[in-house]
């Protein structure tokens, strides 16, 4: 339980600065349970507050915790060279609070991604120590063979890692499209390790990040939600393999 005067709840939550926000309060752009509120004094209770600005609804967060159905071409680094960053998928409001992705997918690669702006939560997501499993769909362009996965599930050698890398599972779907589960998040791993194998990536989604699967958020490609405590206990529940 934490009391915040108004101005300060509406800089916490991205509106902008202290002065900015005293101006919209002043405004009278600002409602709780459909009252407008000019007060910028009185603290008041910030655990699950509902207001409104501008006429739309926001509820007040300690964190952002987010998960988006990443598109094509569209890039998760800090500063986005050839293609929109990922920012510009959500609120300008995350922005300002310093949401950022949890790890990254290329440009090209689709499907789920988290996005927070709590710096643990990043760090624990993204620490090879934590060892959060990672479920890809490579689409191939040479067939899919048995030697294909056998050589993915006993290690291929990337040039600049020290040590082969082995997918933890890994299964056919169809002919040109098969399953690898990872552990570990090196650059370009999936599109790399294919490769290696003497194959080609030609597409690539992330449909799971532990136990959260992105079919079960029921997004869109461009869609994000907000995750709940229950979802987020799936990320670090135990694994369940793939079949
Ligand atoms: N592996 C890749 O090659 N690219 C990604 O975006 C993620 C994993």
């Amino acid at each position: 339980m934490s009391k915040l005067t108004l101005d300060r709840i509406l800089h916490t939550q991205g509106f902008g600065t202290r002065k900015w926000c005293r101006q919209l309060i002043a405004a009278g752009e600002i409602s709780i349970a459909g009252n407008v509120i000019t007060d910028t004094n009185t603290p008041l209770e910030t655990d699950g507050l509902e207001f409104t600005v501008l006429d739309e609804p926001w509820i007040y967060r300690e964190h952002i915790y987010v998960a988006l159905n990443k598109p094509a071409n569209i890039e998760c680094s800090r500063k986005p060279s050839h293609h929109p960053g990922v920012l510009t998928i959500l609120p300008d409001q995350f922005t300002r609070r310093d949401v950022q992705p949890v790890g990254r997918l290329d440009h090209d690669t689709t499907g789920l991604l988290l996005m927070s702006d709590d710096g643990a939560f990043i760090h624990t997501q993204s620490s090879p120590k934590h060892h959060v499993p990672k479920v890809y769909v490579a689409a191939t362009q040479d067939p899919v063979t048995p030697e294909l996965i056998e050589r993915l599930l006993k290690g291929v050698k990337l040039h600049d890692e020290p040590a082969p890398l082995a997918a933890e599972t890994c299964r056919m779907i169809d002919a040109n499209h098969l399953e690898i589960v990872l552990e570990q998040g090196k650059y370009h791993q999936v599109k790399r390790m294919l490769a290696a194998a003497d194959n080609h990536c030609t597409a690539l989604n992330r449909s799971q990040i532990g136990n959260l699967k992105l079919d079960e958020l029921g997004l869109a490609p461009g869609e994000w939600c907000y995750l709940d405590a229950a979802q987020l206990a799936l990320l670090t529940a135990p694994f369940t393999k793939q079949t």
